[in-house]
């Protein structure tokens, strides 16, 4: 099993980091080959539109990371991404790779709607770890339905799993104990008898984010798709 991660975060310790973190400690205990790649340090273009990956089954565009990572995602039994909700939405370094993707999928339009072939079969696990500010959830549903749609025209053996971390606004907070929460929340005017619970909501958020790690690892890769 070979886990590609994808993390979305500018902060280096931050909430995002600390869950990704947690997913691949699980995968590399269980004996995975997991890498991260923090996703604004890519060399990469962004998607000019020119579509000329319709013909080409390949993105046109030369002279950054794209035709080596493109190699590494095939080649990969998962994926993981992970971001910050910024304004409902995933990270700009992330969504710079998700439209590169639609070098991955022959597109004809139809009098109906759009058709969507991948050039080659997808069978991966798709993980998406999200951590947020708000206390709803729904500020992170557009990045949901991005990643459903997203596997769902890769193909409909993709699975996708969504790991979300909401009230988590200070960097590193999603691993603070419940004195230190207590305190944060003082400032931040929030009521401090929410620091107990969200301090064990917290780490078992980091414990799903292990276990879904291991998880992965339990997963047969020998009928992943190789190029
Ligand atoms: C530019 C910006 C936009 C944000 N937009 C949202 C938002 O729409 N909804 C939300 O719940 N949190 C929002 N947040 C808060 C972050 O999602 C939250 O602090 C997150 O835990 C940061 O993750 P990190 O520590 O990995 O950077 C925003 C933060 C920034 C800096």
């Amino acid at each position: 099993m070979n886990v590609l991660a994808f993390n979305g975060s500018p902060r280096r310790n931050g909430n995002t980091s600390l869950l990704l973190a947690e997913l691949l400690r699980g995968v590399r205990d269980s004996g995975g080959d997991a890498q991260e790649l923090v996703a604004q340090d890519l060399n990469l273009k962004y998607c000019t539109g020119c579509l000329r990956c319709n013909m080409l089954r390949r993105c046109a565009l030369r002279g950054d990371d794209w035709p080596a990572l493109s190699q590494q995602i095939h080649q990969a039994d998962a994926l993981v991404f992970a971001s910050p909700v910024y304004f409902h939405h995933l990270t700009a370094p992330l969504k710079k790779i998700i439209d590169r993707f639609r070098s991955f999928i022959n597109v004809q339009m139809t009098p109906e709607s759009i058709r969507h072939t991948p050039w080659l079969p997808w069978n991966k696990r798709f993980v998406l770890i999200l951590s947020m500010g708000s206390s709803d959830s729904a500020d992170a549903m557009p990045v949901v339905d991005l990643f459903k749609f997203m596997t769902g025209i890769l193909g409909a053996a993709n699975t996708l799993q969504v790991l979300l971390g909401t009230r988590l606004a200070a960097s590193g907070q999603v691993a603070r104990s419940a004195g230190e929460l207590a305190a944060l929340y003082g400032k931040l005017g929030l009521p401090a008898h929410l620091a107990e619970e969200d301090s064990r909501h917290n780490r078992n958020l980091l414990q799903s984010c292990y276990d879904t790690g291991k998880a992965l690892m339990a997963a047969s890769g020998d009928d992943r798709q190789r190029v």
